[in-house]
């Protein structure tokens, strides 16, 4: 039996909606017995077993009966996962999320592996367009240049960061900011300052600057790419169209090291509408650089990366229940289910 939490918000109701249409037993679940109780009674199809009204804070001491996977798609994850997580483990569940957090993802490597290893359960951070379009883009462009011409080289991932954001994808973000960037190097992960970086490139005719700040990608990627982890640098950064763009993240990111002006802002972005997809494009580009020359790069174009996101939760889920996903510990997405490119970039 499937636990999806958040089965409401922009995301939840879309993965609610895929599986409606699929065989997979599951129950929905989010802190408003109203809110979950319109969406239960809306879905035709495949309906959900149940629906349960439960608090993050509460949750962990729920005990559930034949629960094997719990989908967690309420963030921000930093604030309000802990109790989801625990809950998964509590029932021995396996456990993945949608989180593109990385300092979530770190918390979950450092520790809860080697306490889901020791369940034989495994947990997962980043089911979602990111990490998924970075680890197939990466995984692409080692393909198209030769493992052994990737070695002792940087890769540089870069999303377009230009599409419209949810309230839970903002404040998500304050969270990313907020705290700093990672770098991986070699297989070492090294806290830097974000926005240290900037990068020039162009694209679709379009002139483009790039700056790091890391998403969970900066852990699950290396992590997908097995022994290459220990001979690459790897960094995430996120480009725009327009510069100004930069310096007024960066203020933000200064701002957000205050935890009263980062909750300040998180309640005002709670009332932030839902974002349009139709004018979100998503491309994950891949750069393979010798110092600061570019050797190579490689492109996945995605369209509206919650959908893709909703897209790529149940295609999991659907494989789980067919008992084709197995391990245990921390595994970054791609490890645990082979994703077709198409996912990211059909409609
Ligand atoms: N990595 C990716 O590519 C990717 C893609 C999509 C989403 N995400 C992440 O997924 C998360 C959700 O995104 P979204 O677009 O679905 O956002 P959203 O529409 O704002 O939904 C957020 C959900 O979290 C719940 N929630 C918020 N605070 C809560 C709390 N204190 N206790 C219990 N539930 C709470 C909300 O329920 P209420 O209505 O009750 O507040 C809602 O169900 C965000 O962190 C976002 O960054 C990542």
């Amino acid at each position: 039996m499937v636990f999806i939490y958040g089965a409401y918000g922009f995301t939840g109701k879309q993965v609610v909606e895929f599986l409606s249409k699929t065989k997979v037993d599951y129950i929905i679940s989010g802190r408003n017995e109203e809110k979950l109780k319109e969406i239960f009674n809306k879905i035709s199809g495949n309906k959900p077993r149940e629906y349960i009204a439960v608090s993050t804070e509460k949750i962990s001491s729920l005990r559930l009966n034949g629960i094997n996977l719990v989908v967690n798609t309420a963030g921000p994850f930093l604030d309000i996962g802990q109790g989801v997580l625990d809950f998964a483990y509590n029932n021995q569940a396996n456990y993945i999320d949608c989180s593109g957090e990385s300092f979530w993802a770190k918390k979950l490597i450092d520790q809860y592996s080697g306490k889901f290893f020791e369940r034989s359960i495994f947990l997962s951070s980043g089911v979602a367009w990111e990490t998924v379009a970075g680890e197939l883009t990466v995984k692409k462009l080692i393909r198209e240049v030769g493992a052994e011409n990737v070695r002792g080289k940087t890769i540089y991932l870069v999303y377009l960061a230009e599409f419209n954001m949810s309230p839970g994808t903002l404040q998500s973000s304050i969270n990313i900011i907020g705290r700093g960037a990672m770098l991986w190097n070699k297989g070492t992960v090294k806290i830097v300052n974000p926005f240290e970086r900037r990068f020039r490139f162009e694209f679709k005719n379009k002139n483009f600057l790039a700056t790091n700040i890391s998403s969970s990608d900066v852990l699950n990627v290396p992590l997908s790419l097995g022994e290459i982890q220990r001979n690459i640098d790897f960094e995430i950064l996120f480009a725009t169209k327009r510069e100004y763009f930069i310096g007024l993240m960066k203020l933000f990111s200064n701002l957000a090291k205050y935890k009263i002006f980062a909750d300040l802002i998180k309640k005002v972005l709670d009332r932030f509408p839902e974002p349009d997809e139709a004018r979100s494009p998503a491309s994950a580009l891949a750069f393979l650089l010798d110092g600061d020359k570019v050797l190579h790069r490689t492109v996945i174009d995605s369209k509206r990366p919650y959908r893709t996101t909703a897209k790529i939760m149940s295609y999991f889920i659907e494989r789980f229940s067919e008992g084709k996903v197995k391990s245990r510990g921390y595994r970054a997405p791609t490890d645990l289910v082979d994703f077709p490119e198409e996912i990211l970039t059909s409609d």
